[in-house]
């Protein structure tokens, strides 16, 4: 027997009140990810042949999320689930199909649950199925309510609506449910506002469904936190918790150690090599990969970065850079947008790298800026090395060339050149290009100003230690100079 077609409905046209946001509810992110990106993903797994959204509130931010591979319905006003679910079936269509409907707002649900949930409702060719939780604190959810004789099911109770005799029920609605497609809409039409909350409930089909005879099946979730919704904050932050720990889990299975699982954070779709360490204090966001080997933090955090094999970044912040096998960051450096360090290559402590590439082998160790460079591979940038790439209208670029060797506290004002194998001393402020192999010497000559603390600082401490110098190097101590150091520095 040829199954049955798959059509999924995600409901996502709520803004969420209870959220205190602007941003529509399920745009809100769990690990990175807005929730309703999950629930497409969970969904689309079990490849569906249409999949519909209902979007209502901020409608236009989560069309352009999910873009162009799911059908919109626009729900305006929004009047209820039931509502929802009625503005979606026009794009549904009548076929013989199973309709499996989700809301936006049950991020964490797996898609092997799904599927559990689409078999059993396929085998016992019940006109819904839905997917049921028992919750030690059921507070907030719809719940099941059964024939005492029988066990079966006879209707949702919403927690406004319910009796304190329903309240006490543990099992609930999670809001996921499979339905013989062709059944939901002539029910739809006879949904009703007599409720609490004066809209058109969804759940209000399975007493419609019941009441008429129709098969009414559950299935109850194994592992009650995956399907939890999220309506506040509060159960947003429980969501990301949950999904933390899974992300995790994931990590130390494919074999990465999590030194710490309680201080580690990283985002949905970072990907992690085998044997790389993540020290307590790691933060992992957005479209990060790192390598095989590596080591990362104590206290680092990564944003959109690419780490090759083999690197450790030590206390330290990287945005939107690339690090080559091998390389070495931190402690304490910060690594902006646009930056590449080359294989081998090290940088900081102390360091702040804005869109620049550091050359294979070359070194950043101490207390530098350095943006818009380029440095060549094996070159040396000594301590306190400024890079003055921007002259208050525009940023220009430099160049350091191979094995070049940038003396302690050199600015370089951009745009310049220093050659390959080129010096710069010490101090310098280098604004004329450096040819190669050249020392550039750009800061004023010394002056030493003999005596000058005997005539301008008299008495004072340094002028006794000087004198104590001339003394030890002319052989002789002079006791009657010293009784007046003595008086003076007693005033
Ligand atoms: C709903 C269920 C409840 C269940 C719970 C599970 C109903 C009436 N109640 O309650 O039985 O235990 O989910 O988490 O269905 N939405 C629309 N248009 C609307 C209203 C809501 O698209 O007019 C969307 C929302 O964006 C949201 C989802 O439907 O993604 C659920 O709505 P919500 O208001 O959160 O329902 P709950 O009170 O959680
Ligand atoms: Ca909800």
């Amino acid at each position: 027997m040829k199954p049955r077609l798959l059509k999924v409905a995600i409901l996502a046209a709520g803004q969420g009140t209870r959220m205190k946001s602007s941003l529509p509810k399920v745009l809100h992110p769990v690990a990175g990810r807005p929730m309703v990106g999950y629930v497409l993903d969970a969904a689309r797994a079990l490849e569906p042949e249409r999949v519909v959204v209902v979007v209502g509130y901020q409608a236009e931010k989560v069309e352009t999320y999910l873009g162009d591979r799911v059908t919109y319905v626009r729900q305006e006003p929004q009047l209820g689930t039931g509502h929802a679910l009625l503005m979606a079936m026009a794009a549904l269509g009548a076929d013989e199909a199973d309709l499996l409907l989700l809301y936006g707002d049950v991020p964490l649900v797996r898609s092997e649950t799904l599927r559990r949930l689409l078999d059993h409702h396929r085998a016992t060719g019940a006109t819904a199925t839905i997917l049921t939780a028992v919750l030690e604190a059921p507070t907030g959810y719809g719940r099941i309510v059964r024939d005492p004789g029988s066990g079966s099911i006879r209707r949702i109770v919403e927690e406004a609506d319910a009796t304190l005799d329903e309240q006490a029920l543990r099992e609930v609605n999670t809001g996921i449910y499979c339905f013989k497609l062709p059944e939901v809409l002539p029910l739809l039409d006879r949904l009703t506002v007599a409720n609490r909350q004066r809209e058109l409930y969804l759940v209000d089909l399975i007493a419609l469904m019941a009441g008429q005879g129709d098969l009414v099946e559950a299935l109850v979730a194994r592992d009650p936190g995956e399907v939890e919704g999220v309506n506040s904050r509060r159960q947003l932050a429980q969501a990301e918790a949950r999904c933390r720990a899974d992300i995790l889990d994931g990590l130390m299975r494919s074999g990465v150690t999590v030194v710490d699982p309680a201080s580690t954070y990283v985002d949905w779709g970072v990907e992690i090599g085998p044997d790389t360490v993540l020290e307590p204090g790691s933060v992992l966001r957005g479209r990060t990969r790192i390598g095989r080997d590596c080591v990362i933090g104590p206290w680092s955090h990564l944003v959109d970065t690419v780490v090759a094999d083999g690197c450790r970044v030590w206390a330290s912040v990287v945005e939107a850079s690339e690090l080559e096998r091998g390389a070495s960051v931190g402690p304490f450096s910060r690594l902006r947008a646009g930056t590449r360090v080359g294989q081998e290559a090290r940088v900081g402590n102390f360091a702040e790298l804005k869109n620049t590439a550091v050359g294979r082998g070359a070194k950043v160790p101490h207390h530098s800026y350095v943006g818009d460079t380029d440095i060549g591979a094996e070159a040396n940038i000594g301590a306190g090395v400024v890079v003055v790439n921007y002259d208050g209208l525009n940023k220009h670029r430099t160049r350091i060339g191979d094995a070049a060797f940038v003396g302690c506290n050199t600015n370089l004002i951009a745009p310049v050149e220093v050659g390959d194998g080129a010096y710069t001393a010490a101090g310098s402020t280098v604004t004329l290009d450096v040819p190669p192999g050249s020392l550039a010497v750009a800061r004023s000559g010394q002056r030493n100003l003999e005596g000058w603390v005997d005539r301008r600082r008299p008495g004072t401490r340094a002028a006794q230690a000087a004198r104590q110098a001339r003394e030890r190097a002319s052989g002789r101590p002079g006791p009657s100079a010293d009784k007046g150091a003595q008086e003076r520095t007693e005033e």
